[in-house]
């Protein structure tokens, strides 16, 4: 027997019991004739201490040979600890050891397994089974257990299906490039993996199943970051007879849900915003709410009043930072560094701070006096003591300039507090948008959504300005889903790949299964699809995916304890017909 108890259970009640142990040894300190071990498995640590006279000499022998991460079992009596601690769980009590026995011996770890180690990100990755003994680990798969369990059981007990669709498919249409499989039965013809399971979920109406879900993996090829990974996984969802307001009412209540069960969170009914006020006052389409800073249009109070850099642009935007008149020049040099940067690409940034006093102080004195600067500060509701931050430039690019430089202010700030939650629903976005290198429209969700019915009649005149019934929901600046209802009419989806610029040929191609289950009697239906592994990451009040993925990519897509992707031996390449260039 490897054990009776876990190394996590055991408290003052079970004092004078004959127990067995099993796991990892966490440390070992050799008092002389006193010796005491760490031993840890999922559930905790138990403190195991031996004594020579007390333990036999065979247990005291073993256990001076302990290294790091060996794996034992011991056996012995569970006693009152002198000297208890409350930093673990077990801290009331310890284990007088009669026999213990190595079962593994383990070469020294390359970090420390406990909760702050000494490994990089790339070390930690690519001895990954090490990394997952880590508490902080665990105990994010742990959250990801829960949520996925408790999602299933919000959506089961509203009706919904959970059906599997298939991985070996081909190329559907979410604006990333695919991975693709090739198929040694069909040669010369690839498989995609899919980018989201949106076609087979709409397949699924069609044939009646009208409330689906999935918690599923989706392969994406596109340029990763913190919260991109390049397989991930959704909460999928679809149904049909349903309008827009019940597809956001039924994912709030799954999100209202998870907050509730998971982190004991009560949230309340979420805010919503157009796509349009979100540009117009975060510069994003994911505002993080969790603090004010909204953009002030000053175009009226700056422009025409000889400043070059404000008269010939489209925009003149500020924002204002609350108690912050007190910034020092050298503050003020670190936010201009931090706009210059080239992820931010502004040329500078204005400021004006508003005194105690009642004047003002900016970095164009030269060229508005005080009456002019008191002119913004009233503009953008500014009071003694706040500071302005002034950018400008084309619209587009500076209101994206601005959301960089608001939300770093919110960390400077401490604005942005992990444990603070704020939902938003962004909804009416554009239907399309144009593409420059392409010069032409993409869609901008899928080409599935449907445009807003007041906005048909823009489709031919001013096809940019249609909104669609698509919604995002998102969270502290994270985008967390994202839906539309979806054209049903065949006529009007034929009208959409018309305006997305493929032929009947292309579309047909591509879609035409999708097309012919069209005119087999589809029901209306929409959905929404959560991204699941950030999900787990908001809970967890992080902002990095990896973390709540067992096993990870890293920055470049490559699974480095793998070492995946590798090449293939020519044998495989030969039965594939591929020919690798030289
Ligand atoms: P969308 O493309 O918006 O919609 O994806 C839905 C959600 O999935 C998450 N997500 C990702 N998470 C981690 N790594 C990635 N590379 C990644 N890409 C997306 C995001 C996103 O909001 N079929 C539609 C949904 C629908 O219309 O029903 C879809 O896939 O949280």
């Amino acid at each position: 027997m490897y054990r009776s108890h876990n190394c996590g259970e055991l408290r003052l009640e079970n004092v004078h019991e004959q127990i067995t142990l099993s796991g990892w040894v966490q440390k070992v300190r050799n008092k002389g004739g006193m010796i005491w071990v760490d031993l840890r498995d999922r559930y905790g640590i138990t403190q195991l201490a031996l004594e020579d006279e007390v333990s036999s000499r065979e247990a005291m022998e073993t256990a001076k040979k302990l290294g790091r991460e060996y794996v034992i079992t011991a056996t012995g009596e569970v006693i009152e600890r002198l000297s208890k601690t409350n930093k673990i769980e077990t801290g009331a009590i310890e284990i007088k050891i009669d026999t213990i026995t190595v079962l593994n011996e383990a070469l020294t770890p390359p970090f420390t397994i406990e909760d702050e180690t000494d490994g990089g990100e790339e070390l930690r990755m690519k001895y990954r089974y090490l990394d997952i003994r880590r508490s902080p680990v665990r105990r994010n798969l742990e959250l990801r257990n829960k949520v996925s369990i408790e999602t299933r059981k919000y959506l089961d007990q509203q009706d919904f299906l959970e059906v599997e669709t298939p991985y070996l498919i081909k190329s559907t249409p979410e604006g990333a490039r695919d991975f693709v499989v090739p198929s040694r039965m069909n040669q010369g013809e690839f498989y995609a993996l899919p980018q989201s399971p949106q076609t087979f979920k709409q397949l699924l109406m069609v044939g009646g199943i009208d409330k689906y879900y999935q918690i599923v993996k989706c392969f994406r090829d596109e340029d990763l970051r913190a919260d991109r990974q390049p397989e991930f996984t959704q909460i999928d969802c679809e149904m049909s007879f349903v309008s827009q307001e019940d597809v956001m009412q039924t994912f709030e209540g799954l999100a209202t849900h998870l907050f509730k069960s998971v982190l004991g969170v009560e949230l309340s009914a979420f805010p919503r915003m157009t796509y349009a006020e979100a540009m117009r006052l975060y510069g994003s389409d994911k505002p993080d709410i969790r603090f004010g800073m909204e953009f002030v249009e000053l175009n009226n109070v700056a422009q025409n009043k000889g400043f070059k850099v404000f008269d010939d642009v489209e925009l003149v935007l500020g924002i204002n930072v609350e108690d912050a008149a007190t910034y020092t020049r050298k503050s003020l040099d670190k936010i201009t560094d931090f706009v210059r940067r080239p992820q931010v690409g502004a040329n500078g940034v204005v400021y004006v701070k508003c005194n105690e006093d009642g004047t003002f102080k900016s970095s164009v004195d030269k060229f508005f006096d005080q009456e002019g600067l008191k002119a913004w500060a009233d503009k953008a509701n500014a009071k003694p003591g706040d500071l302005l931050l002034v950018l400008a430039g084309d619209t587009n690019k500076v209101r994206s300039q601005m959301n960089e430089l608001r939300l770093h202010m919110g960390n400077e700030l401490g604005l942005r507090n992990p444990k603070v939650f704020k939902p938003l629903w962004v909804v009416d976005f554009p239907l399309l948008e144009w593409d420059e290198e392409s010069e032409r429209f993409h869609a901008m969700h899928h080409p599935f959504t449907s445009p807003k019915e007041e906005d048909f009649q823009l489709m031919d005149s001013a096809p940019g300005e249609v909104r669609a019934n698509a919604y995002d929901l998102c969270m502290n600046g994270v985008e967390l889903g994202g839906g539309s209802i979806r054209i049903f009419d065949k006529q009007l989806q034929k009208r959409m790949f018309d305006l997305l610029g493929f032929t009947e040929n292309e579309a047909k191609e591509q879609f035409g299964f999708l097309m012919n289950a069209f005119e087999f009697g589809a029901p209306p239906h929409g959905g929404l699809a959560f991204g699941f592994d950030r999900f787990c990451a908001m809970l967890g009040g992080q902002d990095s995916i990896r973390d709540f993925i067992a096993f990870p990519k890293n920055n470049s897509g490559r699974d480095v304890m793998i070492n995946s992707p590798a090449p293939i031996d020519n044998d495989q390449l030969n039965e594939l017909n591929i020919k690798l260039k030289a």
